[in-house]
């Protein structure tokens, strides 16, 4: 157990799998007592009990977090079971179809205004009075789709682009208050949503994700988690209204390069972490209240 944050108490929205699993780990690792939240579906209570069971801090949370009532209470989870807030990750997101514009599922662009967006506005406005108590930190992920945009997923882009933009105005706003606030960006990570097999993608969709980057591989979720890490420990006392893209070099790539990267050097590094939910991320539109969020009737 390492102490690059010792003493410091994070909730980690969909910390249940995928890159939420790693950062949950990775911060109750480094000695913060983690709230792992996401839906009543997500494996957040296996997750806590992997932490428990090696000797970290956990408590899961389940709920819908882009609720304004749901997002409140759990931040009352973490004053209440550990006594103060420094970190909020706003890591919860949906990417729930592939498909062109004129195609595009309204229900699924809903979906994602209420899982990206929602989530991250509701649980950054909770968590604040608490940030500023503590003069801690919120990290939320963005993505490279949120700077290039995202064929195919037209809107998952622009909703990554808002929580640049809004993660980057708590910045200016919070600084008198002495709270930061990052975005990391993560370029094609190795969960559920960048395989045919688990997420939206056709094999055309998938190719094309992982041979745009110029490092031929996807991120794996621990090498994401080792940002936030960073971003929310104390080491980045000067960094704020960042975004620290972990992309393997998609946004600084024109082409399709990362198909000439050798296999060698295309395999993913194991990491120290024990991750059993990278893959347990979910892709379909999930809950029962969504398509009636914007006054909509599910077609
Ligand atoms: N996987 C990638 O390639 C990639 C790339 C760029 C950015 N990201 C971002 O990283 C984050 C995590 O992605 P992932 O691939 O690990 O996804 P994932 O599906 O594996 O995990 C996301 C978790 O968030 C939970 N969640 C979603 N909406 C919620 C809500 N309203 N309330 C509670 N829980 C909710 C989901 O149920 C899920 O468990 C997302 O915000 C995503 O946009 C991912």
């Amino acid at each position: 157990m390492a102490n690059r944050l010792s003493g410091k108490v994070a909730i980690v929205t969909g910390g249940g799998a995928g890159i939420g699993e790693a950062i949950a780990k990775k911060f109750a690792q480094e000695g913060a007592a983690v709230v792992v939240a996401g839906f009543a579906e997500d494996p957040v209570q296996q997750v806590t009990n992997e932490i428990l069971a090696s000797g970290g801090r956990a408590v899961a949370f389940q709920g819908d977090l882009s609720h304004e009532a749901t997002a409140l209470a759990c931040v009352q989870t973490a004053v209440g079971q550990f006594g103060k807030l420094d970190v909020l990750v706003n890591n919860a997101g949906a990417f729930p179809a592939a498909e062109e514009l004129d195609k595009y599922p309204v229900e699924a662009f809903e979906y994602m205004v209420k899982n990206n967006i929602y989530t991250t506005f509701h649980m950054s406005r909770a968590a604040l009075p608490e940030l500023q108590k503590t003069r801690g930190n919120i990290v939320a992920a963005g993505s490279e789709a949120g700077q290039m945009g995202e064929p195919m997923n037209t809107p998952y882009g622009g909703t990554k682009g808002f929580v640049h933009a809004f993660i980057k105005g708590i910045a200016g706003e919070q600084a008198k208050n002495g709270v930061r606030a990052n975005c990391v960006g993560p370029g094609p990570i190795d969960t559920a949503w960048t395989h045919k097999e688990t997420g939206p993608m056709t094999s055309k969709m998938e190719k094309q994700t992982v041979e745009g980057v110029p490092m031929g591989r996807r991120g794996t979720p621990e090498e994401v988690a080792n940002v936030y890490l960073f971003l929310a420990s104390d080491e980045a006392s000067f960094v704020t209204g960042a975004i620290y893209f972990v992309d393997g070099g998609v946004t600084i790539s024109k082409s399709s390069s990362g198909a000439e990267v050798s296999s060698d050097l295309k395999k993913e590094p194991d990491g120290e972490l024990n991750l059993e939910h990278s893959k347990d991320g979910h892709t379909e539109i999930r809950s029962q209240d969504a398509g009636h969020m914007m006054g909509r009737s599910p077609q």
